[in-house]
């Protein structure tokens, strides 16, 4: 509580948020233990792959600040405990991303993610634990076809304790898909719980996100100019979705698209503008188990505008 009365991010549109709305993380990845990564290892500085990898490498606690656009030649895979932020604006990574996998307690900020030509990701956790993604901007372009880059933000394989907030994702086709397949209910299920807070997704195709069998706590985001499908609930997946607003997009929320079992979903407060949710099975998930902030909606496009993507570095 104490953090709400220090600083404040003075955006465009006079709206100030507290820190704790922007600087501190939300969500899921509270739970289970927090999510610190590196916090009180030593910083390192990195300017290309080389140092990048072998600094993010191991499993003692590390801040990895990147100083530079890093062009990459293959995926970046860190061990646990890592903080991964951007030192500059325009800092990041691009032409491949990060595999997080069988780790934990990592944490992404501040950074530009972009151009991930398949099969990688921007960013991809499999079976990992505790991973905070915050106030990053993903892009690619739609030139390509809907297969040449992959998706910008994929969890699968049990990943769990998950929170992706402030973030821009744009100009792509796949954006975020939380668990790959209709066949994973074995390793899926009761897992890949989620929040999804605060960020624009814009000039999109779809999975905003695509989440099967899994918790997603959705709320407080933008999505603008969607043009085949925005939240995907699937495979029983429950989501709770809150104080977001849409402007042209297409199937703004579905619970029956594309799989074999249809998802859940409860829908409190949005703007839908000019389209309609299809809730097929009202959800059970109403309560999420932290404790959170929500914006005012008519509040929203603005203070997302403003604040998501890589408007913050850590010099
Ligand atoms: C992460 O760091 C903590 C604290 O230093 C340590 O206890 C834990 O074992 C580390 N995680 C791994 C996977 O090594
Ligand atoms: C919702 O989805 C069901 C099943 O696909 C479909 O029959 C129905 O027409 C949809 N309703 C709307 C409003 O899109």
């Amino acid at each position: 509580m104490k953090l709400f009365l220090t600083f404040g991010l003075l955006l465009a549109c006079g709206a100030t948020l507290s820190s704790a709305q922007w600087n501190t993380v939300t969500g899921y990845a509270t739970l289970n233990g927090g999510t610190t990564g590196g916090q009180g290892g030593e910083t390192v500085y990195v300017s290309n792959e080389a140092q990048l990898v072998a600094a993010v490498t191991g499993n003692d606690p590390r801040i990895v600040k990147i100083t530079s656009m890093i062009t990459l030649s293959d995926v970046v895979r860190p061990g646990s405990n890592k903080t991964i932020l951007g030192a500059s604006p325009g800092a990041g990574v691009t032409g491949s991303g990060f595999y997080i996998r069988r780790v934990q307690n990592v944490i992404v900020r501040g950074l530009q993610i972009s151009y991930s030509i398949a099969p990688d990701d921007g960013v991809s956790i499999d079976e990992a634990t505790n991973v905070w993604i915050d106030h990053n901007e993903f892009f690619a372009d739609r030139e390509h076809g809907k297969d040449y880059y992959d998706g910008q933000l994929d969890v699968k394989h049990a990943a769990d304790w998950i929170t992706v907030s402030w973030n821009k994702f744009h100009d792509s086709y796949k954006t975020s898909l939380v668990g790959h397949s209709d066949n994973n209910a074995g390793e899926d299920t009761g897992k890949l719980h989620i929040t999804y807070n605060n960020n624009w997704f814009t000039d999109v195709g779809s999975r905003l996100p695509s989440l099967r069998f899994g918790t997603g706590h959705i709320y407080n985001n933008l999505y603008e100019r969607v043009d085949i499908s925005g939240i995907n609930s699937r495979m029983g997946a429950q989501v709770l979705v809150e104080r977001n607003i849409f402007i042209d997009v297409v199937t703004p929320l579905t619970t029956d698209l594309d799989s074999d079992l249809e998802g859940f979903a409860v829908e409190r407060e949005n703007d839908w503008g000019d389209s309609e949710p299809n809730i097929t099975q009202e959800g059970s998930f109403t309560n999420p188990p932290y404790s959170y902030e929500m914006e005012a909606l008519n509040r929203v496009a603005a203070v997302v505008r403003a604040g998501a993507g890589n408007t913050i570095s850590f010099p």
